[in-house]
């Protein structure tokens, strides 16, 4: 099927200038990244590892998620962590064949591979002190033990106890079952089960084929931890980061505010272990060599809620909001003797994470933002300049709201402006000139969140393909768009409450959406200067539904040029390079095309190559003419010598 949307070419052969001779702005280093908030279950029960939900009993129903069976009993006195003090005691069934013990039933099921193996573990103590036994059972979804642990409880005092589980089954919704096989009573907390095999080996771990994806992706900024979950339904509920670092046991469990977001959506056990927390993103930024960009809270709970200004923090109350800002700085940044820069160390990493920017805000609006904002920007101003402060545009992408903030962010000279829009293919296919007339005098652009909606919300073709015809302004405005950013990032396929996203999964597999591929095609070929790119002395920026930029790369010497072309006939362009003086074309270009004849087309867990990129070498001269095949996103890699 053809074509929803596409339109028929009146373009036959054109010629596309571009002037290498000259270099336009730098494009920042950063331009391209990821954001990602735990929405759609990207957290707990996507990217972090962990398998168990619920695993210290704090959800506001503690047995959310358990199955407990014989005398289980809920008990929170002297409790090993005292952030999350409640804890289970097995006490022995009353006849001896009987039973006690709990189940649980994963995120939607556990997802666990044949071969692979699990690392189960328990914090627990035996009640008489005397060694007592608990079973581990790993069950498959029919309810057949795939494989059963022994592990034996002494002493009085809390111990974590810990054993490692090969599966020789794979299930996408197995279950873990702990029962008491003994005489005396055990408590236990924190239960916990994660593969092995986490990105990079590391226990309190990431999923590997999920931070594989991000990886792949080459990020070179991550925004982070959202969106809305920063603000929070109101303001006990926002992200509050100093609860998200320390042992993993001890971090306070959080609501997530996507578990009723949406009435006709909803999940109320969804919850925030923070087992991903600050210390864990700003190690994958590490990791992914991206620019860490986190978001916090400036008082303000999600203003799509709360109407009263009663819901927020007064503005002359700010002083703990603007301190968790400092100390932020201080725990990615400080030295190991101070408090936070401590902690850090502590952590595992002595080493800072030279956090540059500073998000303060999400999606905020009116003089009520402005104000909490100006508060953070005088002290941040004073206490640390060398942090690129980031202030919002507003949740939409035109309206008073964008235009009432846009000066007042001219005024208070933040460095970036965080902008989202979610909107129709047909607003990207129209707004590739969006930033060509923007104030040159003002702080730069973040397009913090922005994905194309299709009237069925899918992750399509269509979508994805006006998303690269979008992004062809993003590059040339390089001068004043200095980050780029798609969301949401992660869904799981039996959990989410957005779309589209990013990367989609299940519990044991992940497919990278076309979408993916656009946001990768434009971080694998950033490059770091824009060229003048024009045909016929015009940019072409959607006249015919054609596009194109390029841009220069000084590490490869390379020109890289991209064009859209998002009609249903192919076009022809012939080239016209201008060179720098003893440059020469070396003959030969990459050419990368994304491609497909269905604007509908989807990539799917089942399917997932329907549409990924197709990469080639091509013989390459000026003068040339090139082809660009019809609905297709193709990138030229040209070397110079
Ligand atoms: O990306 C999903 C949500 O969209 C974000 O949490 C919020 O910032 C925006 O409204």
């Amino acid at each position: 099927m053809v074509a929803l949307m596409a339109i028929t070419s009146v373009f036959a052969q054109e010629t596309l200038t571009i002037d290498a001779a000259k270099k336009g702005a730098a494009i920042s280093p950063d331009m391209y990244g990821i954001f990602f908030e735990d929405i759609n279950f990207g957290a707990d029960g996507g990217l972090y590892a962990e398998l168990i939900k619920n695993r210290s009993f704090e959800f506001t129903y503690p047995f959310t998620g358990w199955v407990p069976f014989g005398k289980v009993e809920l008990l929170n006195e002297n409790a090993p962590f005292p952030n999350n003090p409640n804890y289970i005691r097995l006490n022995p069934a009353p006849h001896h064949a009987k039973f006690t013990g709990i189940e649980n039933e994963g995120y939607r099921g556990i997802g666990l591979k044949k071969g692979a193996d699990y690392r189960f573990s328990v914090w627990a103590r035996s009640v008489d002190g005397k060694e007592q036994r608990i079973y581990v059972d790993l069950v498959d979804s029919r309810n057949d033990i795939i494989v059963r642990d022994t592990i034996t409880i002494a002493g009085t005092e809390w111990k974590k106890y810990q054993s490692i589980i090969e599966s020789n089954v794979t299930d996408s919704h197995a279950k873990v079952r702990i029962f008491l096989n003994s005489r005396g009573s055990v408590d236990m907390d924190h239960i916990s089960l994660f593969p092995t095999d986490t990105w990079k080996g590391r226990e309190n771990g990431m999923r590997k084929d999920l931070a594989q994806a991000l990886y792949d992706l080459q990020p070179k900024v991550f925004r982070f931890p959202g969106g809305c979950i920063v603000e929070g339904t109101d303001l006990a509920t926002r992200y509050a980061w100093k609860n998200s670092v320390g042992p993993v046991e001890n971090r306070k469990l959080n609501e997530n505010r996507w578990h009723y977001t949406f009435d006709y959506r909803l999940y109320p056990d969804y919850f925030q272990s923070y087992g991903l927390g600050f210390f864990e993103f700003f190690q994958l930024c590490e990791d992914f060599g991206a620019e860490p960009l986190p978001v916090i809270s400036c008082g303000l709970a999600c203003q799509f809620q709360n109407w009263h200004e009663g819901a927020h923090a007064p503005i002359d109350n700010l002083d703990e909001y603007i301190q968790d800002a400092i100390d932020l700085i201080e725990f990615a940044n400080g030295a190991t003797d101070t408090k936070w820069g401590k902690l850090r160390a502590e952590m595992g990493h002595p080493a800072p994470f030279n956090l540059k920017y500073l998000a303060v805000g999400n999606e905020q609006w009116d003089d009520l933002y402005v104000e909490r904002l100006e508060a953070f920007v005088k002290v941040l101003r004073e206490k640390h300049p060398e942090i690129q402060i980031i202030g919002g545009a507003g949740p939409y992408a035109s309206g008073d709201m964008l235009k009432h903030l846009w000066p007042e962010m001219k005024r208070l000279k933040v460095d970036l402006v965080d902008e989202h829009y979610y909107m129709a293919p047909t607003w990207f296919w129209n707004n590739a000139g969006r930033y060509d007339d923007y104030d040159r005098e003002g702080p730069k652009v973040f397009a913090g969140e922005y994905a194309a909606h299709h009237p069925n919300r899918g992750n399509n073709f269509e979508a994805a393909l006006s998303e690269a015809a979008f992004m062809t302004g993003l590059e040339r405005n390089a001068d004043i768009v200095r980050l780029a950013t798609y969301a949401p990032l992660f869904a799981h396929v039996d959990g989410w409450q957005w779309r589209p996203d990013l990367i989609w999964f299940d519990n044991l597999r992940v497919v990278r959406s076309i979408n993916y591929y656009v946001q990768q095609l434009y971080s694998h070929n950033s490059g770091t200067h824009v060229l003048s790119t024009t045909s016929n002395g015009k940019v072409l920026k959607g006249e015919n539904r054609q596009y194109a930029t390029a841009c220069y790369d000084a590490n490869t010497n390379e020109v890289i040029v991209k064009i859209v072309n998002g009609t249903e006939q192919p076009t022809n362009y012939t080239l016209d390079i201008k060179l720098p003086k003893k440059s020469k074309i070396a003959g030969e270009a990459t050419l990368t095309t994304l491609h497909a004849d269905d604007m509908l087309i989807e990539n799917t867990l089942d399917n997932p190559h329907n549409v990924v990129p197709h990469k080639t070498t091509v013989a390459i001269a000026n003068g040339q003419t090139v082809q660009i095949p019809a609905m297709t996103f193709s990138i030229y890699r040209i070397a110079l010598k």
